[in-house]
């Protein structure tokens, strides 16, 4: 078929990875999660017990990563070095340090060449998000959107994503720091120019992806 990247950028909480997947499963498109990558890097750092402040340490662990994902929206799978990561990279002692990785500019450079090329060698034909996509790593797709919600919705959810074990304080405080932190790597709130709003604050799943579905139809 023809190129169609579906660029979707958005805060944590936003629903972003759940919609992107069911928006790339109803289009008969490739899915790539470009948070897991960062992910898998500070992983693999913690791993080898780097010291996540020494920048060129680090940029050389991204550069050097043996990393692979699965591109179906139907299976998420992350291997570094043929390990499997795919529920490690979720833990709570990542998402506490993958800022510090994402910051580094040698690590963003090296992820986002290798994000180009998983695009290309899809023949385009891709749902792509993270923070940076409508803006640096695919500013070219058919569709570029930005997926927000309140911050309040945004809470909601990753708590009910967690199991709702953990205390609302901490949450808030978690995700509010992440945010800080995110903010000095890509603007994710407002939407760049050409780049499409969805605001899931008082959408359910559902209604989520056919706002996003709607999106592309008008757009392509
Ligand atoms: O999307 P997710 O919350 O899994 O992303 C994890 C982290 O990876 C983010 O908090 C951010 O620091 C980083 N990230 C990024 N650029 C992207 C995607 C994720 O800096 N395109």
């Amino acid at each position: 078929g023809r190129p169609l990247v579906v660029a979707i950028d958005g805060p944590s909480g936003s629903g972003k990875s759940s919609v992107s997947k069911e928006v790339a499963r109803r289009l008969r498109l490739a899915y790539l999660d470009t948070g897991a990558m960062y992910r898998a890097v500070a992983w693999d750092c913690l791993e080898r017990g780097l010291d996540l402040s020494d920048g060129a340490l680090v940029e050389a662990a991204a550069r050097s990563l043996n990393l692979e994902l699965s591109t179906s929206p139907a299976t998420e799978r992350v291997r570094v070095r043929g390990v499997d990561v795919t529920a490690a990279i979720r833990e709570p002692r990542i998402s506490a340090s993958v800022s510090a990785v994402a910051t580094n500019l040698g690590v963003r450079d090296e992820l986002i060449r290798r994000q180009r090329a998983i695009i290309a060698a899809h023949g385009r034909r891709m749902v792509v998000e993270g923070r940076d996509i409508t803006t640096v790593v695919a500013r070219d797709a058919e569709v570029r959107l930005l997926l927000t919600a309140s911050e309040e919705a945004r809470m909601r959810r990753r708590g009910a994503q967690l199991g709702g074990t953990q205390n609302a304080e901490e949450l808030h405080e978690q995700v509010v720091a992440r945010d800080a932190k995110d903010s000095a790597v890509a603007s994710f709130t407002q939407a760049a120019d050409g780049v499409f709003t969805v605001d899931s604050s008082d959408l359910d799943f559902d209604q989520t992806v056919d706002a996003v579905l709607g999106v592309v139809h008008a757009a392509v």
